[in-house]
Order: C-alpha cells, then sequence, then structure tokens
C-alpha cells in the first residue's frame, strides 16, 4: 500500500507521532522525523524502524522556525528523493482561562500548532507538487471542532489547522494531493497524562465509548489516509474520539 513511500512526520519521535511512524514504517515506508533534542529513546527508535527494513531521517528542527523547517524539507528531499507523505502532527498545550493567558502563551501555541502546519505544508507541498503525487495529513483535536474552556489558544491554533487544511486541500486537489484533517478525541500519550484525575474523569464521562483512545487508533486512519484507498477523499475532518464529538 505505502511500501517505499517517504514520510516526514513531525514530532514523530514521541506518542502520536511516533506510533504514526511506526505504523507507516511497518507497511514498508521510510521516515524522516525531527527532534527537538536528540536522546536515547529517539536512538532506540531509529533502530527499531531500522530493523522493519526503512530508511530513517532524524533532523533537528522546530516546526516554527521557517529556516529551520526549509532545511529539515531540503534534507529529506536530497537524501530519499521524493516526499509523498506529510504528517503534520508536532503540537503543544499552553493551557488557561482566558482572562489568565499571556500573550506569549497565546503566540506559542499557535506558532507552533498553526505556524508550524503551514511552514511544513508549505515547504513539501511545492515539491509535491512537481511529483503530482502527496498525501498531507494534519493532526488537529475534537477541541478545535467543538472548543474546550481553559484551551482557547490551542482550540484557536487547531480550529485554525482545520481551516487551512480545506483551503489547501482546495488549491492542490488538482495536483494529485489529498489534503486531509485527523482530529483524535482524548489519546493516551505525555500530552494528556499530565492532567489531573478528576479531570481525566470528566473527560470519560463525556465519552459514549467510555474509554481513553490509544496512539494506534491515530496511526491507524493516518496509514488509511496516506495509502491509495483514500484517493478519492480529500479536505475532510475524521475525527477519532470514541464518539465524543459527531457532526
Ligand atoms: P506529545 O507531547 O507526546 O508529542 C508532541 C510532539 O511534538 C513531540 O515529539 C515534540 O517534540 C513535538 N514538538 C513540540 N513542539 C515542537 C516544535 N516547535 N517543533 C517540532 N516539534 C515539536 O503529544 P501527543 O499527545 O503525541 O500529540 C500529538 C499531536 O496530537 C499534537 O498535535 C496534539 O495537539 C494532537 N492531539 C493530541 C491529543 C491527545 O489526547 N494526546 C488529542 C488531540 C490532538
Amino acid at each position: 500500500m505505502i511500501k517505499n513511500k517517504n514520510a516526514i512526520i513531525t514530532g514523530g519521535a514521541r506518542g502520536i507521532g511516533k506510533e504514526i511512524a511506526r505504523t507507516l514504517a511497518e507497511n514498508g515506508a521510510n521516515i524522516a522525523i525531527n527532534y527537538r533534542n536528540f536522546n536515547d529513546e529517539i536512538k532506540a527508535f531509529v533502530e527499531e524502524l531500522n530493523s522493519m527494513g526503512a530508511k530513517v531521517l532524524t533532523f533537528k528542527c522546530d516546526v516554527s522556525n521557517e529556516e529551520e523547517v526549509e532545511a529539515f524539507v531540503n534534507e529529506v528531499k536530497n537524501v530519499f528523493g521524493s516526499i509523498d507523505i506529510l504528517v503534520n502532527n508536532a503540537g503543544i498545550t499552553k493551557d488557561g482561562l482566558l482572562i489568565r493567558m499571556s500573550e506569549k502563551d497565546f503566540s506559542d501555541v499557535i506558532d507552533v500548532n498553526l505556524k508550524g502546519t503551514f511552514n511544513m505544508t508549505k515547504a513539501v507541498s511545492s515539491i509535491m507538487v512537481r511529483q503530482r503525487f502527496g498525501k498531507i495529513i494534519n493532526i488537529s483535536s475534537v477541541v478545535g471542532v467543538a472548543g474546550n474552556a481553559g484551551q482557547c489558544n490551542y482550540a484557536a491554533s487547531k480550529a485554525g489547522v482545520i481551516g487551512f487544511s480545506k483551503s489547501i486541500a482546495r488549491e492542490l486537489a488538482s495536483r494529485n494531493i489529498n489534503v486531509n484533517v485527523i482530529a483524535p478525541g482524548y489519546i493516551n500519550t505525555d500530552m494528556t497524562k499530565v492532567l489531573p484525575d478528576r479531570v481525566k474523569e470528566e473527560v470519560l464521562k463525556t465519552i459514549p465509548m467510555k474509554k481513553i483512545g490509544e496512539p494506534r487508533e491515530i496511526a491507524n486512519l493516518a496509514l488509511f489516509l496516506s495509502s491509495d484507498l483514500s484517493n478519492y477523499i480529500t479536505g475532510q475532518v475524521i475525527n477519532v474520539d470514541g464518539g465524543m464529538v459527531m457532526h
């Protein structure tokens, strides 16, 4: 399905991004991931992916920095020859109620989640346009669809990712490039582990399936959207959330 395709997964060294990288590699793709600080976990992960037969490229890159993004994307193009799949997964939270939120906390989250997605997509799409092929998958959140008290910066960034994706899906459709959005619900990663038990219990009450999602459940959809099975799907937002938000 995606054998020998070359994929970039931002934030692919941990959490949901790591599971997407693992799943795409299991299905024959080569993997490029960025990191902020190289560590033993990343080293072990590269070995794991190599043992599956995947070529792996790691690169230090902050997605909110346009120059670093260009250097990363150029390196992937030079080493792999093409870029077939882009998963914009890198994201951060800096939660707080509006009245207490600093301008910096608002801007930081927009810079990584929304501008980072713009930077990466701009750099990669010019390569995909020349190839006349590409699969772009942007990770939003149910919070970007439904909103969430205490997360106005995060919700704005994730809603922004949806509007951005629908717009470029229209721009790139004639070039055989699909752009889709995954909106995860509550998924078991480092990002959510830090939430207090009280918050987790409240969240569980809002999930019809009464359980927290696993990164593999997001990765399975990313695999489908990376593959030929989804060729006639573009500009869509697909929730993976146990029924938390229904359109
Ligand atoms: P995580 O915190 O475990 O991983 C985030 C990754 O993004 C890390 O690898 C980190 O190094 C990278 N990253 C952060 N800032 C970066 C920057 N400036 N430049 C490059 N890379 C950067 O988070 P998790 O849970 O795996 O989330 C992944 C994505 O899924 C995020 O976009 C998040 O907003 C989204 N999401 C997560 C949900 C959850 O319940 N865990 C729910 C809905 C969406």
